[in-house]
């Protein structure tokens, strides 16, 4: 098997949804119209990574610095979440769409850790799309907590340190059984990874597209597609090298 591909369709694309903002700013409307839309903008974006066959398809809902924002906009922004949670899990659910939510859960209140493990439980069997939701996820924090875990292990003799290796950790965090991105989408023209994915994105494809996140559509999202699969993946290798698998 050869470990430099032209790639084919990509099994997991992850996307920093960016531009809500902006997108209202532009028609002179308050910003929650922007994230309003933005959540239109998920379902028909789910909807397509169905379609295709995709596997996984990870969306950035809600970081871990978010927080920082002005309490209104944070309170509109998780009633959004809950309310996408409330509405649409049993259309999910339909679709054999499995929920996957990735970040700091420990700190949320009650209710919404709640409709978390409710869309979790309900749809864990499903086998279609995976549908992961980073919510409260900051990747460096992410990252703290899986060496944290194999270091408390390690204390306790549970595991020795040479245990502690790239694969150990990767098992460890927040995505664990999920294969990493093979591709990462940040739309409204800001070209960076903003605390998502760090570890995961090692070999992951970029795409940076101008338009702000309301405009995403299936167009949008089939045409990133075929430019990722215009792309040459080499791992590390040489272009023209093919490697026998675990040699
Ligand atoms: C970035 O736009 C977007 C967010 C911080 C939140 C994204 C959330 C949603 C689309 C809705 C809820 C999600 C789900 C999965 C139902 P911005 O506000 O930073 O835009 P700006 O940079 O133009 O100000």
């Amino acid at each position: 098997m050869s470990d430099i591909t032209r790639s084919s369709l990509p099994e997991h694309v992850a996307i920093i949804m960016d531009g809500n903002g902006r997108w209202a700013k532009q028609r002179g409307l308050p910003r929650i119209m922007g994230h309003r839309r933005g959540v239109e903008a998920v379902r028909e974006t789910v909807r397509a990574a169905g379609e295709c066959g995709l596997k996984y398809l990870t969306l950035f809902a809600f970081s871990s610095e978010n927080w920082r924002r002005p309490v209104s906009e944070v309170n509109d922004l998780l009633g959004l979440l809950k309310a996408f949670i409330r509405r649409d899990l049993a259309d999910l659910h339909k679709e054999n769409v499995r929920i996957r939510v990735i970040g700091d859960r420990d700190s949320l209140n009650d209710d919404i850790s709640a409709l978390l493990i409710e869309a979790e439980q309900t749809t864990r069997d499903n086998t279609a799309l995976t549908l992961v939701i980073a919510f409260n996820y900051g990747s460096r924090d992410e990252i703290a907590r899986a060496a944290a875990s194999l270091a408390r292990d390690v204390a306790l003799g549970k595991i020795d340190v040479s245990a502690v290796t790239p694969d150990a950790i990767t098992a460890r965090l927040d995505t664990a059984g999920i294969p990493d991105p093979d591709l990462i989408i940040r739309t409204s023209g800001e070209e960076r990874l903003s605390n998502f994915l760090l570890w995961q994105a090692a070999y992951s494809e970029f795409l940076f597209i101008p338009d702000y996140w309301p405009d995403f559509d299936r167009k949008t999202f089939f045409s990133a597609i075929d430019q990722y699969m215009t792309r040459d993946r080499r791992f590390g290798g040489l272009p023209d090298q093919v490697a026998v698998a675990g040699a």
